[in-house]
């Protein structure tokens, strides 16, 4: 859109003092893209781990190929986690994450591989098809959310 000219008054002008306020903006920052997709991907992970929640909590009954379904998508996801913790991401707003994390990152690491490590036999168990033990996978995994989340998540 030619925005320059002179009889780009009205609507128009007003769609472009818009436009340019937006583009005063700019493309979103190498960190703010990791940000959106490590917000993204626990979105996708929750998404997936509620309904083996409800399973193993009894709430809604035992389907073997459902939850073996969500186990297989968050064993999947799991390890794509890291790439979101990038440098970049330091001292971005809209960020649950303590700052104290920067500090204790070996430890942050080996809690997200407690979850990566956890979620791969969650999903192998849940393939077996019996309940009691992929509950206990279950509850397993979900404890690494809550170690971490505990330390490392602001409420
Ligand atoms: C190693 C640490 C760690 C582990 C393990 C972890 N999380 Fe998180 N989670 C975080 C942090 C840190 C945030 C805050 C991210 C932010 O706002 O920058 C977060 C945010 C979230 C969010 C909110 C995302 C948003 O849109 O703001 C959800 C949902 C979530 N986690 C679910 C889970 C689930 C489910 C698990 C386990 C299956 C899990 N997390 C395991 C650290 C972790």
């Amino acid at each position: 859109m030619k925005c320059s000219r002179p009889f780009a008054i009205g609507l128009l002008a007003t769609t472009c003092l818009f436009a340019g306020a937006v583009q005063a903006d700019g493309p979103p920052s190498k960190g703010e893209q990791a940000l959106k997709y490590r917000k993204s991907l626990y979105q996708v992970m929750a998404w997936n781990f509620g309904p083996m929640g409800a399973m193993a909590q009894g709430k809604v009954p035992y389907d073997a190929a459902e939850f073996a379904k969500r186990a297989d998508r968050v064993a999947l996801i799991a390890p794509m986690l890291s790439e979101g913790f990038a440098a970049e991401t330091r001292h971005l707003p809209h960020s649950d994450l303590k700052p104290a994390m920067w500090a204790n990152r070996a430890d942050f690491d080996a809690k997200m591989k407690d979850l990566v490590d956890r979620s791969a036999t969650l999903a192998t168990v849940a393939r077996a098809g019996d309940f009691a033990k992929s509950k206990a996978a279950f509850f397993d995994t979900a404890n690494t959310c809550k170690a971490c989340h505990d330390k490392y998540r602001a409420d």
